[in-house]
């Protein structure tokens, strides 16, 4: 009920406090602080996003038990794990910590990355879900980038927080990311909500590439945006382009790059073939005629109709039948 939320919504708020009050203002947060500055956060943006550390040591529960809680709720907030004795222990230790908001900019979970790598323990930690926090739902970034829109008449799915950061520190700031997982029906639904260009900004690696196809995929299907991509370089993540090139090449990138929805799939078809490669040739011929035969853009499939005659050395009129098929079998 309504009441509990707001009880939850409270806890939250505190451990975002007390979380960045360690970090900005305490020994216990020097090393994280120091990271932080390292990967080209400012303070106003630490102080901006709420930014915080969780310690190794506890802190939520002897700050909670001064104020007389309710266990019951504590144990149900999503902010301690439950030992085998029943005593409720910090969820999150030695980490950076990301506030998590909701549409109306309440903290409702938190994302903890590591300060030190290691093997046994997940880079990223988030709160499980609770009655706050369906991370089906949420969008880290979004009710920050939903007023960015007014001005940028977009919005930027990226992949990861520090990427929606960076940009962010570049001036852009309608940047949102999914919270680790791949993007759901329910957070397409909130970005047709708020905007109807959206572009994707995914990591320039392989498995960011292949995240790239399947969003499109999603979001083409509910037939409401005009999508585009970023694409980056040297498999960079935007927080490494930005840390490469700096603000203002991102900022330029991100205003004069738009590749359209079929200029990346012929990219992406062109990945791990050989064109040289008669076979190679054809599968990827094939697999460009079976995408331009989804387009509704006249224009669009002409133009790339005619790349791909001029560039194989093929009969364009031979290629145009050939869509025609396929287009026919769409109906
Ligand atoms: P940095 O190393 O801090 O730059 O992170 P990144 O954002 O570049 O990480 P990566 O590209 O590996 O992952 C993208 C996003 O996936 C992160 O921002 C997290 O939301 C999520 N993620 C990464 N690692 C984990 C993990 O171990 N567990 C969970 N639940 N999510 C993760
Ligand atoms: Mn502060
Ligand atoms: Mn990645
Ligand atoms: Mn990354
Ligand atoms: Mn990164």
């Amino acid at each position: 009920n309504n009441s509990d939320l707001n009880i939850y919504k409270d806890y939250h708020r505190e451990a975002a406090e007390l979380y960045h009050h360690i970090l900005v203002n305490t020994q216990l947060g020097e090393e994280a602080l120091d990271y932080l500055h390292g990967r080209g956060l400012t303070d106003d943006l630490i102080e901006e996003f709420q930014l915080g550390y969780a310690p190794a040591k506890k802190l939520l529960l002897p700050f909670f038990d001064e104020h007389q809680p309710d266990y019951q709720k504590l144990r149900k907030s999503g902010l301690f794990v439950e030992l085998k004795d029943g005593q409720l222990s910090d969820r999150f230790r030695e980490r950076v910590m990301f506030p998590i908001c909701n549409a109306a900019g309440q903290v409702i979970a938190f994302s903890g990355r590591l300060l030190h790598k290691n093997e046994t323990q997940p880079k990223y930690l988030n709160s499980p879900e609770t009655e706050l926090f369906n991370k089906r739902d949420i969008l880290f970034n979004f009710d920050k980038a939903k007023n960015a829109v007014r001005n940028e008449k977009s919005i930027i799915l990226f992949e990861g927080f520090m990427d929606v950061l960076a940009a962010y520190r570049s001036g852009v700031k309608n940047g949102v990311a999914s919270m680790g997982t791949s993007l759901t029906e329910q957070q397409v639904y909130s970005l047709a909500r708020v905007s109807k260009k959206l572009s994707i900004c995914y990591d320039g690696d392989q498995p960011g590439q292949d995240a790239t196809k399947r969003a499109l995929e999603l979001l083409g299907s509910l037939n409401r945006f005009e999508l585009s991509v970023i694409s980056l370089p040297e498999k960079l993540d935007p927080d490494e382009y930005v840390g490469k090139y700096g603000e203002e090449k991102f900022y330029e990138r991100v205003h004069s790059n738009l590749e359209s929805e079929l200029a990346f799939y012929l990219r992406y078809y062109e990945q791990g073939r050989n064109l040289d490669n008669e076979h190679d040739q054809l599968a990827y011929i094939d697999d460009v005629l079976k995408k331009l035969a989804q387009s509704n853009d006249p224009i669009e499939r002409d133009l790339y109709l005619n790349r791909l005659a001029q560039r194989f050395n093929l009969d364009k009129a031979m290629l145009e039948t050939q869509l025609t098929d396929l287009r026919s079998a769409l109906q």
